[in-house]
């Protein structure tokens, strides 16, 4: 499928009002989205786990509008946790001008988000990816009422694409599992347009790996992401960062079937290194680790030195770990987190989840 293949092209059923409800997930990549194109086409390939606890809760209302009021802007109104919030509105209104193409009904109504995250606000969790994430289904919600005769993988297609035009991390959080995001020419169907379930063996250690997210800083973040991506455009590492994300994309194929865990944290760890070494090297150059990120660094690699354990940490952009590791290490790892790494938590807080199945209905 292509982008011209989510332009609908028959006349919508007639639907007054109605309303729908999606629970969507966040995700941890292995192999980071860095750097992008045009229309949110990524600079290269990404893979990533579904998280389960971390996740948006999202209802969408909508009324059908008046000819009159169809031909003025787009109309809705934002609520977060129960109240109106105006500052999100931008980013929707945003959201909408690029998806309209692609659902051309978005003017026939009003819309009313109502979006709640399970994970506090203030944590540094990105909640764009869940977010966005949610609020396409929701859309493709409506778009199944106007248009009954698609599918069921046009529907999360479509979602996911929807998803990545809001965020593009967010193109990763409709399926469950591990999903792959960007052509790769080993990964048959894969895309730049969407996120497709990957598609090979994995075995069984990965498929109930836990990612405990250790809180470091729950400030704002420094660096939006749109400027982030924006820095790797001249970046003098740019091309070779782009080659080597897809060179360990495609070592994790092999890794992710054989449960090589030794060899799979050699990837994910580089990757999170990398990705932060483009922050640190581009122009304006910037640092999102904090020294207790360091702290935890260290611990992890002097405690799975000493233990054997296959424990590793990733990073997205912020200061927060992400600490992977086998489920039946469980125990093992929340102790050593409660005694050792909890210090470096802003108040002590971490929060446990683990590979899910992906966004659900409610
Ligand atoms: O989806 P965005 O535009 O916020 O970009 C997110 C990029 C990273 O989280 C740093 C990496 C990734 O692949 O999720």
């Amino acid at each position: 499928m292509t982008h011209k293949d989510f332009i609908p092209e028959k006349e919508p059923k007639h639907i007054s009002s109605g309303k729908a409800a999606w629970q969507s997930p966040s995700n941890i990549a292995l192999v980071k989205y860095w750097g992008k194109r045009e229309n949110q086409i990524p600079a290269n390939p990404s893979i990533s786990f579904t998280l389960t606890n971390c996740h948006s809760t999202t209802t969408l209302n909508y009324s059908r509008r008046t000819e009159e009021q169809k031909a003025e802007d787009f109309e809705f109104d934002f609520y977060f946790e129960g109240k109106a919030k105006e500052d999100f509105k931008p980013k929707i209104q945003k959201f909408f001008q690029r998806i309209e193409k692609f659902c051309p009904y978005l003017k026939d109504y009003k819309f009313e988000i109502f979006s709640e995250n399970s994970f506090p606000h203030s944590s540094g969790i990105a909640s764009s990816a869940s977010g966005m994430s949610a609020i396409a289904l929701c859309l493709m919600d409506l778009e199944k009422e106007l248009y009954p005769a698609i599918t069921d993988e046009y529907y999360c297609r479509k979602a996911s694409f929807l998803a990545r035009l809001g965020s593009g991390s967010a193109s990763r959080s409709i399926d469950g599992g591990l999903v792959v995001w960007g052509e790769h020419d080993k990964i048959q169907g894969s895309s730049n347009e969407y996120g497709i379930s990957f598609p090979f063996a994995v075995h069984d250690i990965f498929k109930t790996y836990r990612d405990t997210i250790l809180l470091v800083d729950k400030g704002e973040k420094q660096v939006s992401s749109t400027v982030g991506h924006d820095l790797m455009h001249g970046h003098p590492f740019a091309a070779n960062r782009f080659k080597q994300a897809n060179e360990n994309l495609d070592k994790l194929i092999t890794i992710l079937e054989s449960g090589d865990t030794s060899a799979f944290i050699k990837i994910v760890e580089s990757e999170a290194l990398t990705l932060h070494a483009m922050m640190m090297s581009s122009q304006p150059y910037f640092i999102l680790m904090k020294p207790n990120t360091l702290q935890i660094i260290n611990k992890i690699w002097t405690y799975r030195e000493s233990t054997g354990i296959p424990v590793c940490f990733t990073l997205d952009a912020g200061a927060n770990v992400h600490i992977l590791y086998p489920e039946k290490h469980e125990n093992e790892i929340l102790e050593f987190i409660n005694n050792e790494l909890v210090v470096y938590c802003q108040n002590g807080h971490y929060i446990c989840d683990r590979v899910g199945d992906g966004a659900k209905k409610l």
